[in-house]
């Protein structure tokens, strides 16, 4: 008999049908009510065995964790919580789990911190595997959103000889020997000797490779892991994340915001139709993981109705020096609550962006034209000589979740910028050369998929938004 998943019992319940059903028992009650998941959806289905049709020495393999192995004839369900549940004919336990040491036991309801420990397991129980669910959707989403605009997805290398943004943030990938590296006359480490005959490292962006590949096809999008070897350990920072960056020749700034909202709007959309039953319940968790909170630190929209409002409004678009501006002209600026100082030429600190998006303008920002000091090489430059084409999205709750730019397409600026920026100019000439044969004004930027993600599930912590999480001290499983 085929095997047919929880989910199309549930959506579309045929009474009276035979099924084959396995999974992981959740929950086992009275000796007779096995409440079955198998990760098709967040539901549960209902078994009901009778002692006529499972062996008693069966009943204490039953336990939460267990697999199963069930036939039975699906019945409307007299018990409230469900429409339907299934009466079982055959009922068989495929592997045990002792109660005694699986930590996963509905009694007690174990804290995210902890499940992190044991993130092995956490897809089993209901936030993850919500969580999990939205992920996947929100990655079919970008895919869907992208080939259906004619764009085409190039697979950037995950092992480069550059530092894209420029930040020293890499980390490195070699095979020489750590104790008793070779060496050059100068007392150098000798990278000439090393798998690649050159110092490498794990990518920080696929950007400058999809610069590349936008200079044939028009348009082009990466979506892949990066690494960051910065030390940051915050609830929006991993060493290890995926980033989608889409570049499209001839676009300006303008239509470089155009495109993100879009796409950003698309994806939520995506998500709010197809995901329903998973929003609802995190929207559920997060209220009460907000009321641990004081009063004031609670959203005041809950979950589905934060991601309705940016699909209903469009998002604030102001230049940095606005923003600043504003910082300054805040009440918070006056009554000194800013931790680190305002003036023009700073780079936001996260207490700034919230301020400008949760307090200011209450909906997602785009700000435009940053200090070219604070930018990388590669950014716009505009007439003004201290501003680049730069654009940051800023949601509520997260902070920043793209980044991008007009990129300077004239060779000559660009030469300049990476000269005084100290970029290695004959090293990138393979980059170069797409501003020597035919150079066009293109644009593009990177959105942080697992602070998409957080934006979408409202976990808090974007630990909780990848299966794996790889952080400063650690990478477990
Ligand atoms: O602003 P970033 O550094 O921009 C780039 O890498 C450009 N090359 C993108 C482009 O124009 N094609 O990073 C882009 C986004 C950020 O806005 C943030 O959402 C996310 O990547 N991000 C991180 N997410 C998780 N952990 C980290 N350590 C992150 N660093 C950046
Ligand atoms: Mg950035």
């Amino acid at each position: 008999m085929k095997r047919t998943r929880i989910k199309d019992i549930l959506q579309n319940p045929e009474i009276g049908y035979a099924v084959n059903v396995k999974g992981w028992v959740r929950s086992f009650r009275n000796n007779q009510f096995i409440a079955l998941n198998d990760g098709s959806c967040l539901g549960n289905l209902q078994i009901v065995i009778t002692l006529d049709s499972v062996d008693e020495s069966l009943l204490k393999n039953i336990t939460a964790g267990a697999s199963m192995n069930i036939e039975g004839i699906v019945v409307a369900s007299m018990g409230k919580g469900q429409a339907v549940e299934v009466k079982a004919d055959k009922v068989e336990v495929i592997g045990t789990c002792d109660p005694e040491k699986f930590p996963l036991q509905l009694k007690n309801k174990p804290s995210l911190e902890y499940l992190r420990e044991i993130a092995h397991l956490r897809f089993r129980t209901n936030t993850f595997s919500a969580v999990f669910r939205v992920r996947h959707a929100l990655s079919f989403a970008i895919h869907k959103f992208f080939n259906d605009r004619g764009f085409v997805y190039l697979h950037t290398p995950v092992i480069t000889a550059s530092d894209a943004e420029g930040a020293g943030e890499t980390f490195r990938v070699t095979t020489l020997p750590f104790d008793n590296p070779p060496r050059t006359e100068s007392g150098d480490i000798d990278y000439k000797e090393d798998f690649f005959g050159r110092s490498t490292n794990l990518t920080v962006s696929g950007q400058l490779e999809a610069e590349l590949g936008a200079m044939a096809f028009s348009e082009v999008y990466t979506f892949g892991p990066t690494f960051r070897a910065e030390n940051s350990n915050t609830a929006r920072h991993l060493a290890e994340f995926w980033m989608i960056e889409p570049e499209v020749a001839f676009n300006d700034l303008t239509a470089n915001m155009d495109l993100a909202e879009d796409f950003i709007r698309y994806i939520i959309d995506y998500a709010v139709t197809n995901n329903k039953e998973d929003l609802e319940f995190l929207e559920q968790r997060l209220t009460e993981e907000e009321k641990q909170k004081p009063q004031a630190e609670r959203s005041e929209m809950g979950l589905l109705e934060k991601l309705q409002f940016v699909l209903d409004n469009k998002f604030e678009r102001i230049t940095y020096t606005e923003a600043i501006q504003i910082l300054i002209d805040s009440p918070a600026y006056k009554k000194k609550k800013f931790k680190y100082d305002v003036s023009w030429g700073i780079d936001m600190q996260s207490e700034h962006e919230r301020y400008l998006v949760e307090k200011h303008f209450k909906k997602p920002v785009i700000v435009t034209d940053y200090p070219k000091d604070i930018k990388a090489f590669y950014m716009r430059q505009n007439d003004d000589g201290k501003t680049v084409a730069a654009m940051d999205i800023l949601a509520p709750g997260i902070g920043e979740i793209v980044g991008g730019s007009q990129r300077e397409e004239r060779l000559d600026n660009l030469v300049t910028r990476m000269e005084q920026m100290h970029i290695p100019v004959e090293e990138m000439y393979w980059y170069l050369d797409t501003r020597r044969f035919g150079t066009v004004p293109h644009a593009g930027f990177g959105l942080g998929f697992e602070r998409i993600v957080q934006f979408v599930t409202g976990m808090t912590n974007i630990r909780d938004v990848i299966p794996f999480p790889r952080t400063p001290k650690n990478a477990e499983f």
